[in-house]
């Protein structure tokens, strides 16, 4: 067992592409192999056009740049790059599942499962295999069982295969990757092997002060990752269930955020309000803890935990059933311009977007909308949308919801004669554009519906607009 070389990252996805991108980075000794199933996202990272990258995050195209191509390689050649590798990343994806025992509520470890099968029909000599994908807790046991099952026992040199099995948590957010990478708040490692963590300790340390490096037990390591994401969205729910009480006390959110984030107790990070928390990862890691929590009887914990998840749900439909109201309880033949469809600003994710069901939503109750995002393709939106119930016979009909909705890439020509514009994702530019022109032309009576606190609302008073902020009061 000597210093690690070579490394492979199974999954060339959010986490895996910009992870490892930073590690080949801060890393030159390394050599980085990213497989990946998917042949189009491997294209898609081989392109020479930076700009057709799969991912769009603040940073990443620069890193790739310098080290695609040096240490760092994308590729479909999964066996070759495990067996050569001193340590596998499983980058995989980790959806919820959507059948048989668990569906809706935990993890889908089909990817994860397959994962472990492969290295450990494989990895030759001594393989250190790391959790980066987010799971439930104990399944490095799974991992191990799977791994320690191996056949052939021996590799193609006829030594005897052996494995360590880490749990290395991402915290990355997403439009901040390359940031969080960087200057992580914390890495975690969690392990029984102390050489195999020392192993990817001394890796971090290329880049992280050691005081960042948290080592804990196994299961510390996987359920601090459920953990953290679980009390990130409960403040973001918190903040949301009090938008509604200022709409209805006449108090404003900004300045109750504002008094209450400045307690350094409670701080002002991560109590913006908005339409709900969307992204890939929030709602199914709650749900996972949720599922943990029943396995094991603790209804009352699973209960606290779940109604995050059902305040969220609620401000996305109380925000679509207040939108109907004002335009009259009608949507039928109106317009309406959505500005912004990623989950989240500096993304092009769309994955649990808040814009979804409120796109929705609105399609089923007869509206026709423009969809304008910086950063979001006709497609991706497509995907999110088609495949769902006519608004009118309630028949699923991807040709007659299309119809119900059309891309812009102009965020002037998208609306052009509106009746009414819903901001859904906070993307800086929508403060820029030249609102005068935007209200001047509106269709009248016209509304915009600020869903993310992004726009002043004294600015638009004397305008021929009604204006609603979320969380605003009379
Ligand atoms: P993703 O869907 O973007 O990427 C996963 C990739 O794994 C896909 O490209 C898929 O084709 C590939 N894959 C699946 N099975 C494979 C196999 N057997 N062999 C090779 N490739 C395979 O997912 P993601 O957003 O990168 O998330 C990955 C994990 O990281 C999840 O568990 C997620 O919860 C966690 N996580 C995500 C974020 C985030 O910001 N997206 C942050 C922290 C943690
Ligand atoms: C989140 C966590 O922030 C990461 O630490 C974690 O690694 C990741 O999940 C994961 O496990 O996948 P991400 O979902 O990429 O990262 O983005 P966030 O910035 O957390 O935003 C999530 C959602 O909450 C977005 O829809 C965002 O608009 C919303 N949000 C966030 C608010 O509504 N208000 C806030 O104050 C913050």
């Amino acid at each position: 067992m000597g210093l690690i070389k070579k490394i492979c990252c199974v999954g060339a996805g959010f986490v895996g592409g910009p992870t490892m991108a930073v590690f080949a980075d801060k890393c030159p000794q390394l050599n980085i192999e990213i497989v990946d199933i998917n042949k189009e996202r491997i294209n898609d990272w081989n392109q020479n056009d930076l700009t057709k990258l799969p991912i769009f995050e603040p940073g990443l195209k620069e890193i790739i740049q310098r080290v695609r191509g040096k240490n760092l390689h994308f590729s479909c050649d999964i066996e070759p790059a495990i067996k050569n590798a001193d340590m596998v990343f499983i980058s995989v994806n980790t959806p919820i599942k959507q059948k048989g025992v668990g569906a809706g509520e935990t993890s889908d470890l089909r990817w994860v499962e397959a994962c472990a099968r492969k290295i450990s029909e494989v990895a030759t000599g001594h393989t250190i295999v790391v959790e980066k994908s987010t799971l439930p807790v104990r399944t490095a046991k799974t991992i191990k069982d799977i791994l320690n099952a191996s056949n052939p026992k021996v590799d193609r040199f006829e030594n005897k295969k052996s494995f360590s099995v880490l749990s290395n948590p991402e915290f990355l957010a997403e439009g901040t990757a390359i940031i969080n990478l960087e200057r992580p708040d914390r890495v975690l490692i969690g392990g029984d092997d102390d050489y195999a963590i020392e192993s990817l300790k001394k890796i971090y340390l290329n880049w992280v002060p050691p005081e960042r490096i948290i080592c804990s037990n196994l299961w510390s390591s996987e359920l601090s990752k459920l953990t953290a994401n679980a009390f990130l969205a409960q403040r973001i729910s918190s903040i949301n269930s009090i938008t509604a009480l200022c709409e209805v006390t006449g108090a404003d959110i900004k300045e109750v955020g504002k008094a209450v984030g400045s307690d350094s107790r409670i701080g002002e990070k991560f109590i913006s309000p908005g339409p709900g928390f969307g992204g890939s990862c929030f709602k199914k890691d709650i749900l996972n803890l949720v599922y943990l929590c029943r396995y094991f009887g603790l209804s009352e914990v699973a209960e606290f935990w779940n109604s995050i998840v059902k305040i969220n749900s609620w401000q996305k439909k109380r925000i679509y059933s207040l939108i109907v109201d004002k335009l009259y309880g009608n949507l039928f033949e109106k317009n309406i311009a959505i500005l912004g469809f990623a989950f989240k600003s500096n993304t092009n994710d769309t994955r649990e977007s808040p814009a979804i069901d409120i796109c929705k939503d609105l399609i089923k109750e007869g509206a026709h909308l423009n969809i304008h995002d910086y950063k979001v393709s006709k497609q991706a939106i497509s995907k999110e949308l088609d495949l769902d119930l006519d608004p009118f016979t309630n028949v699923l009909s991807r040709e007659s919801t299309s119809k119900s909705w059309s891309f812009f890439d102009d965020v002037y020509q998208a609306t052009k004669e509106v009746d009414a514009i819903i901001i859904i994702t906070e993307w800086e530019d929508y403060k820029k554009i030249d609102w005068e022109l935007i209200v001047h032309n509106l269709r009248k009576p016209s509304w915009i519906f600020d869903t993310r606190v992004l726009l002043e609302p004294s600015y638009f008073k004397n305008m021929d607009v009604n204006f609603w902020q979320l969380g605003l009061g009379f």
